[in-house]
């Protein structure tokens, strides 16, 4: 008999979409039922756990009235669900980051890009991973590769690694795709005279940006990524704001009120940039915006970091991720290198975790 799995599919925006495209075209020895897709308002729900048709989902969402559950009641609906079941939150909600350790100790699996669960307090990390992977008739799984880079194979490599015995030492990275297309463009090899406020306005009107490009500068999204990276490579960061994180917001325009404001004043703090890129490349080296975890000296950062012309991060273009992993058995770093975000490759990431978890809980 074909082995089964059923999915209830937590936001259909831009991943979300591009997950249930993935799935729908998705070939496998293995039947991927959705039973359940949902949005902030509204939600599609198989009455007898059969499979939803999805060809339409759009268009189904727009007309169905019935509400999205609560926690509870989803837990409810979904611990009665005659298959093994797998949670895909694709939201960057955290009240369902915060709910993830009920779903697994309720036996639902989770596969998410939603890097919230995993970089928020120890406490809640701590309390998601304490019975997963124990017995999977009675606790769920958890896989969150797209948390960090997207689809780049990082995280499952990664703990891959650590568990036939490697030993991680340093991981460092440019874990943005805004930043990374910031200090790109910035600082170059070649001379520039290229303003960084100039280069924020450019990212914003291209869409690389937050709609308020202070939400990218403030470095947390970086650090909430080095938080995850540490914590799997064996460090109890206690949250992503408990260790250094350069802010490249200046003091003045933190409390601005509006994006447009700080848009409007951000030139007038152009020289402190300009400084640095001068002084980098008088030791021919260029800027780099990066998040930094050195497992054996106990420490995470964020920060702008300087880089040989030869380095591989100096040659970055565009707004590639790139991550160097130094570990026992790579002393010459491995170097993963590409789209650190986008709806395809995201949700490539996110369909790769419900894959892995369907080979080990279909029933
Ligand atoms: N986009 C990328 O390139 C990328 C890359 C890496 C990781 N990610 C992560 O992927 C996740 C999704 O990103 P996205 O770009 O797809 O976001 P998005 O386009 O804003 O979509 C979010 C979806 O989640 C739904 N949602 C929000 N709160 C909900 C709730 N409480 N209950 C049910 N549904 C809820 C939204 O419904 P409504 O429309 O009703 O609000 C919407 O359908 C985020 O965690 C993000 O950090 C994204």
């Amino acid at each position: 008999m074909t082995k089964s799995v059923n999915i209830a599919i937590i936001g259909a925006g831009v991943v979300g979409s591009a997950f249930i495209n993935q799935l729908t075209a998705l070939k496998s020895s293995i039947n991927y039922n959705v039973i359940l897709l949902s949005t902030s308002k509204k939600a599609l729900i198989s009455n007898n756990y059969n499979p939803l048709d999805l060809s339409n989902f759009q268009d189904s969402l727009s007309k169905t009235t019935q509400s999205s559950l609560s926690i509870d009641d989803l837990i409810a609906y979904l611990v009665k669900s005659p298959k093994p079941t797998i949670l895909v939150d694709n939201t960057s909600n955290e009240l369902m980051a915060n709910s993830y350790p009920l779903f697994i100790n309720n036996g639902i699996s989770i596969a998410t890009p939603n890097k919230k669960a995993f970089s928020s307090d120890l406490k809640l990390w701590n309390d998601i991973f304490e019975n997963e992977g124990k017995d999977n008739d009675k606790f769920g799984l958890c896989y969150h590769e797209s948390s960090v880079g997207a689809g780049l194979p990082l995280i499952s490599p990664l703990k891959e690694m650590i568990s036939t015995g490697d030993e991680v030492k340093t991981i460092e990275g440019i874990f943005s795709g805004t930043l990374s297309y910031i200090f790109n463009e910035f600082s170059t090899i070649e001379s520039n005279n290229t303003k960084f406020s100039d280069i924020v306005k450019i990212a914003k009107d291209l869409g690389y940006t937050e709609p308020d490009p202070r939400d990218d500068l403030n470095g947390l999204d970086v650090a909430r990524k080095v938080t995850i990276l540490a914590r799997i490579s064996g460090l109890d960061i206690q949250s992503p704001t408990s260790f250094p994180v350069h802010s490249l917001i200046p003091k003045d325009l933190e409390s601005v009120e509006s994006s447009d404001e700080y848009m409007q004043k951000l030139p007038n703090f152009d020289n402190e940039m300009d400084e640095l890129k001068l002084q980098a490349s008088k030791e021919g080296k260029v800027l780099r915006f990066i998040g930094k975890v050195d497992v054996l000296a106990n420490k995470a950062s964020v920060e702008i970091a300087k880089y040989d012309y030869s380095h591989p991060f100096a040659s970055l273009k565009g707004s590639d991720n790139v991550i160097s992993i130094k570990t026992k058995r790579y002393p010459n770093p491995l170097i993963i290198q590409g789209a650190g975000a986008g709806a395809d490759v995201t949700a490539m990431g996110v369909l790769g975790d419900v894959i892995k978890i369907g080979q080990r809980i279909a029933k």
